[in-house]
């Protein structure tokens, strides 16, 4: 199996699993990425059973739309049932690195809102130790050069994402070389900088479940 068919088959889990768990008023988050664009897919059978969806970027939401689903802003839902999503590395604690497509702040929004998130990515993703993957922070603009200091005094080497304009109108900035011993306390640190919006690690709210698409097959984990 090569890494786009454990991506399609994590997808056809995901789907599987929220299909059998989907009632009338559930309302499903869906993240943004290739593997997420293969969950987006395999909704396509039950389409007529989903009441309502989330979506973190707008690419998300025109390829839902696109296939007919409804997708409703998050502020008139009253709650969001499963959040299904990629991630660009993950740990045995379900902590993650996201962001690598740009979209992590509106994936933190919403896998803080997810009664049940749900994490898909093929095993190349699974790391014992997050960072070896860039870290993505959003960033104001303005505050860039600020930002990037910063990060150099939390040991961080900045890399500015040129040319990319998050679906919030911000930048972002790659943190390359950073091995994340600690990733609540360096997700709360970077959040501290005047000027971030967030930052790609999802450890103080990270994934509920894993599921992990591997060359034997699939693999669940919950939070070790
Ligand atoms: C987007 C993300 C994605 O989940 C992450 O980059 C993984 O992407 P892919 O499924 O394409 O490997 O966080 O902001």
């Amino acid at each position: 199996m090569d890494q786009n068919e454990m991506k399609k088959a994590v997808a056809a889990a995901a789907a599987k699993y929220v299909e059998e768990r989907l009632e009338e008023k559930s309302v499903i988050g869906v993240g943004t990425g290739s593997t997420a664009n293969y969950f987006i897919e395999c909704l396509a059978p039950f389409k007529n059973r989903i009441h309502s969806t989330v979506a973190s970027s707008e690419e998300t939401r025109r390829r839902l739309m696109a296939l007919g689903i409804p997708v409703f802003d998050l502020n008139s839902v009253d709650e969001v049932t499963f959040y299904i999503d990629g991630a660009d590395e993950a740990n045995a604690q379900l902590h993650l690195i996201k962001g690598g497509g740009g979209a992590l702040t509106r994936e933190k929004i919403i896998a803080a809102v997810a009664k049940e998130f749900v994490c898909i990515a093929d095993q190349s993703k699974y790391v014992p130790v997050l960072g070896r993957f860039p870290l993505p922070v959003e960033v104001i603009p303005m505050a860039r050069s600020h930002v990037g200091r910063a990060i150099v005094k939390l040991g961080g080497d900045p890399v500015y994402r040129e040319g990319f304009i998050t679906d919030n109108g911000n930048q972002i900035i790659d943190i390359h070389n950073m091995h994340i011993v600690d990733p609540r306390e360096l997700e709360q640190q970077l959040n501290q900088i005047t000027g971030v919006v967030t930052n790609g690690l999802f450890a103080i709210r990270p994934a509920d479940l894993l599921i992990l698409g591997t060359r034997d097959g699939i693999r669940t984990y919950t939070a070790a």
